[in-house]
């Protein structure tokens, strides 16, 4: 036997020893774990020769679709929101969902999601759904505040994404040593679960019974991710059974992953999957003009098809994290799989070429301080609008330094957003804390020295200055 079968057998044993490999879930970690030890073995970079630009056909520009005739009533009819709502924000330092995050008007990204489907359906007199995956880690809190939706007429429902063990990164064994065992023994296993996930809850057939087409997913923290009837006209009309909204890559994101046709396959190429030699390829913002927003429009037979027949494996995404055992820090693997690259399994896929407007992520407490200020207008208490004022276009650049990592240390030191409509650029790093009314404008850079603090007082109007030390202003 090769070492790839040892570890295999090695995990085979231990979950049914550990009378875990009863379970559902854990058989299908299993296979996900043995997928993962037979493919490492291979080499999973891909050939950089066989990847082409996707052409004109496999990737359309949304202003070439979006004055097609549509029936609102009619389409809406067939599609279901779902808001990917399963990880933690631990980039922001987060300890409960990022989703439950106060973003505008005491609205949480979840409130504001919701909102906008009940204005959708209350205009169009319609009745789309809104699904929201949980994880272990975030469904107790989500429930709590979704709880005020029960009469509302966008009927929420949600189900649990997988829980799966984390293994140790040397032995390649389970941390957990029991299905009881204690939470950072657990992972929910990336985004890609969301098939899985929605079919074993029976929420597919549901879907299904009711006569949906078509699943609309998009991360909780894209606010910018509402409902378009352009697209989804154009879904159905074009019989395709996977769309994935792009757009254009500026040099901002060059890491974000990228269509790509190879053999005549549109497929997601992510950084980690280019060989090293080409990596400048890669972030090239000419010869790779998009990248994906996570915006996905999936046709739900297709799905239950590929996932029945069991083909959606997507690549494999092996995820270092550590946890303390004895007052140490042990190293452990979780796999993950993404949503986008199931892209390469569905007939007619398309990618969708949209406006910057429709991906505004909430990835650090800078793009919070953004969608907080009043660069943006809440259209009808839910969707959020750049301003007109802010005609020069383009968002500013907003960098915050470590002591603004964690969201509550931002909520600290910036508790009122200041105005931002004229500004270009800001950079704040070290113990600086924002009064309130503060206007940002041009650029504005504040360093603080170590030891320090600087307190920017009520009112301060800013424009283009570096203000340093521990000055007082
Ligand atoms: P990401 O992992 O890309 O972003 O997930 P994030 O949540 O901002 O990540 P960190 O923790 O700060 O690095 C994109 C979307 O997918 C959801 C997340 O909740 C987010 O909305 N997600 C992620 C899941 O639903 N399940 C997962 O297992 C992972």
């Amino acid at each position: 036997a090769t070492t790839s079968d040892l570890v295999i057998h090695q995990m085979y044993k231990y979950l049914n020893d550990e009378e875990f490999g009863q379970s559902k879930e854990m058989q299908s970690f299993y296979q996900l774990f043995k997928r993962y030890i037979e493919t490492k073995a291979v080499k999973s970079e891909v050939t950089w020769e066989e990847i082409k630009s996707p052409t004109d056909k496999e990737v359309v520009e949304y202003d070439a679709i979006k004055d097609g005739q549509v029936d609102p009533h009619a389409v809406l009819s067939k599609l279901a929101v779902l808001k990917l709502n399963g990880g933690l924000g631990t980039s922001m330092g987060c300890v409960g969902p990022k989703s439950i995050i106060e973003v505008r008007d005491g609205n949480t990204f979840l409130d504001l999601s919701v909102k906008q489907i009940e204005y959708l359906n209350s205009k169009y007199n319609s009745n789309v759904p809104l699904l929201l995956m949980n994880s272990f880690n975030t469904n107790k809190d989500t429930q709590q505040i979704i709880k005020k939706y029960s009469n509302s007429n966008c009927k929420i429902r949600s189900f649990n994404q997988s829980k799966f063990p984390r293994v140790y990164k040397d032995s390649l064994l389970p941390v957990a040593s029991s299905l009881n065992d204690q939470l950072d023994c657990w992972y929910p296993p990336g985004h890609g679960d969301l098939f899985e996930a929605l079919y074993e809850s029976g929420e597919l057939d549901s879907l299904l019974d009711s006569g949906i087409e078509v699943l609309f997913v998009s991360n909780g923290d894209n606010l910018g991710a509402t409902v378009d009837l352009s697209i989804l006209q154009y879904m159905l009309s074009s019989n395709s059974e996977y769309i994935m909204e792009l757009t254009d890559k500026t040099r901002a994101d060059v890491k974000g992953g990228t269509l790509i046709t190879k053999n005549g396959n549109v497929q997601l190429l992510e950084v980690a999957q280019v060989p090293k030699e080409h990596i400048d390829d890669f972030k090239n913002i000419r010869k790779f003009k998009y990248f994906n927003t996570n915006n996905l429009w999936i046709n739900l037979k297709a799905m239950k098809k590929l996932i029945t027949e069991h083909k959606l494996n997507m690549e494999i995404i092996p995820n270092v994290k550590s946890v303390i055992r004895g007052g140490h820090e042990i190293s452990v693997l979780q796999l993950e799989t993404a949503v986008g690259a199931a892209i390469r399994f569905f007939n007619n896929a398309h990618g969708v070429v949209v406006p910057r407007s429709r991906f505004l992520p909430v990835k650090t407490c800078s793009d919070l301080l953004l969608v907080k200020s009043n660069l943006f207008n809440l259209q009808n208490g839910c969707s959020l609008e750049l301003t007109p004022e802010r005609f020069f276009g383009g968002n500013p650049l907003i960098k915050l330094g470590s002591h603004f990592k964690k969201l509550k240390d931002f909520q600290s030191r910036i508790p009122h957003s200041p105005k931002i409509i004229e500004l270009d650029h800001l950079t704040i790093s070290g113990n600086v804390y924002l009064g309130k009314k503060v206007e940002l404008k041009g650029t504005v850079i504040i360093v603080c020295s170590e030891g320090e603090r600087i307190d920017i007082p009520n009112g301060s109007i800013l424009e283009n200055v570096v203000v340093t030390g521990s000055l007082q202003i």
